[in-house]
């Protein structure tokens, strides 16, 4: 009963499911065993061995997946409001210790008002203790975070440093100083919605992976995540029973690409119809729109899917959408997870604002993702890849195992007229003869034919034979092997 039915109640009243009722939705039923129920605080500043609630405000312990094992912790905000102590974070640690030790992921459920006030540094150092956890425990189990209730102060960066956040639309926030304080100190009036909810995180901080309307959607939600990532990183990603046809034909992908250049199209069709059943699990869906990044099923086997989207700043690089792409890439090389990458790519966005920000270090992190990493790589270039942005985008330069090109690619140092306008820029005021130009480029460069004369790209094929040809590609890799240098660690630009 946690904190109590009165308490209870309150959590319901918001619309929030108790500690126990999500891991009830998030697991098998029936699957999972308790730990440390018994466990209380050790405080006795302000009266605090009076008030000792068995559990200390995290239920933790371990079920399943559709079979597949998970540890869970959820905090209890029912008990001094999930606020984390010595021993709480310690029954966190314990769990994060047996995943690591047995091989499987951490899903964490926040609910907390930070740490535990009475407790003072006692509390601190066991938000420390954890976030050493979390570091040791990345890219060996995956780590997923969901938020749903209140996660402020330092606690936010315990799931800042899990491979995912997710976040409960109206009921959830993160922010390391809340709005009491930003108005002390800029002046600035902003509601804990405007400054931490999930619009927010998903759109404008990319803190947030995604975000859901209520805790059953989200638990749900995660559910399905968890089924397309492996238990940990000598894993394989579990292999689903699939339905769907891998020869499968799509004649309507054969005019998805619209004859003018500079008209967009969806590449989220593109996704959808290659994916088994048409499943495609979206990353960081309302951020960087310009770039796609989530999770499919070819043959039941998961695949990891990054696609420029033609339909947002015409799918070009830019700083935020090299950062969502790049750290989706290293999350799927991690853990095994092979990556299938779709080009329709003009180059790098241009502006002051973006080399001000960064862009080329920012831009280098997506170069360095693909560089470094070694699982199975396909790359299909549907239309455009001008500039560094094709060597950027999985290109053969980068170890693309298999690279095909519709016969609609582009692939070239630049746009016909741009390229023309420089290497004939003493013609410019004749122009007839510029079009001529113009014209002369197009012919050379605007097809996939000669980066396949040098074999950087290894064949064109048919659009409605992606699924086919993308399938077969993946299954030949499978037993696909290759390791980097030995090295503590690498450099990426962070
Ligand atoms: C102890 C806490 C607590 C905390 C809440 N409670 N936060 N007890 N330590 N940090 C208790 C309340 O006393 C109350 O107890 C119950 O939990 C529910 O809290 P309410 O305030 O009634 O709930 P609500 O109105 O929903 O507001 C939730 C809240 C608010 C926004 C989270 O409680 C709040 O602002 N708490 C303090 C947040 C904070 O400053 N935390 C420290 C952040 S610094 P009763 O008995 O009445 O039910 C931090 C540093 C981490 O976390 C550093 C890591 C490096």
């Amino acid at each position: 009963m946690g904190g109590g039915e009165r308490r209870i109640q309150a959590q319901h009243a918001k619309g929030k499911l108790t500690a126990r009722e999500r891991i009830d939705v998030l697991l098998d039923e029936g699957s999972f065993e308790e730990y440390d129920m018994f466990v209380t605080h050790r405080c006795t500043d302000f009266d605090m061995e009076k008030n000792k609630i068995a559990g200390d405000g995290v239920v933790i312990g371990w079920g399943t997946i559709n079979g597949r094992l998970t540890y869970v912790y959820s905090q209890d905000f029912t008990v001094l409001g999930g606020s984390l102590s010595e021993t709480h974070a310690a029954k966190i640690c314990k769990i994060m210790d047996m995943a690591m030790k047995n091989g499987a992921p951490v899903i964490g459920l926040n609910d907390s008002g930070g740490a535990r006030i009475q407790e003072g540094v006692a509390s601190l150092g066991g938000y420390a203790d954890v976030f050493q956890k979390n570091v040791l425990a990345s890219g060996v189990v995956p780590q997923i975070s969901v938020i749903m209730g209140p996660c402020a102060g330092g606690a936010v960066y315990s799931p800042a440093m899990t491979d995912f956040i997710f976040m409960v639309r109206d009921t959830s926030y993160m922010f390391v100083t809340g709005p009491d304080v930003v108005k002390t100190v800029t002046n600035e009036i902003v509601t804990a919605e405007e400054l931490g909810g999930a619009k927010t995180h998903t759109s404008k901080s990319s803190v947030a992976d995604g975000a859901f309307d209520n805790d059953i959607d989200a638990l749900r939600q995660i559910r399905k995540l968890f089924d397309f990532l492996p238990l940990n990183n000598r894993d394989k990603p579990p292999v689903r029973p699939f339905f769907d046809d891998p020869n499968r034909m799509e004649m309507s992908l054969d005019t998805l690409v619209p004859e003018n250049p500079n008209k967009p199209y969806d590449m989220t069709e593109l996704i959808i119809k290659l994916a088994d059943e048409g499943d495609f699990f979206e990353i960081q869906k309302d951020f960087a729109k310009n770039i796609l990044t989530g999770f499919i099923r070819l043959e039941g086997q998961t695949v990891g899917v990054v696609a420029n989207q033609p339909m947002v700043l015409a799918g070009c690089l830019d700083i935020e959408s090299s950062r969502k792409a790049a750290r989706f890439v290293r999350f799927c090389d991690a853990f095994s997870i092979p990556v299938l990458t779709l080009v329709d790519v003009p180059g790098f966005l241009p502006g002051t604002a973006q080399e001000f920000g960064g862009v080329i270090k920012h831009g280098a992190k997506l170069l360095f993702a693909y560089g470094e990493a070694t699982v199975p790589k396909v790359t299909l270039i549907t239309r455009k890849a001008y500039g560094g942005a094709y060597d950027v985008m999985a290109s053969k330069h980068l170890r693309g195992d298999v690279n095909y090109a519709w016969p609609t690619a582009e692939i070239a140092v630049m746009g016909a007229k741009g390229a023309t306008e420089i290497i004939y820029r003493s013609e410019l005021g004749d122009a007839e003869k510029i079009a001529k130009r113009t014209k002369d480029y197009e012919d050379r460069f605007a097809n996939p034919f000669v980066a396949a004369e040098k074999g950087f790209i290894d064949d064109v094929i048919m659009p409605h034979a992606t699924r086919k040809r993308i399938c077969r590609a993946f299954a030949m890799l499978r037993g696909k092997k290759l390791e980097n240098p030995w090295k503590k660690h690498d450099n990426i630009p962070l």
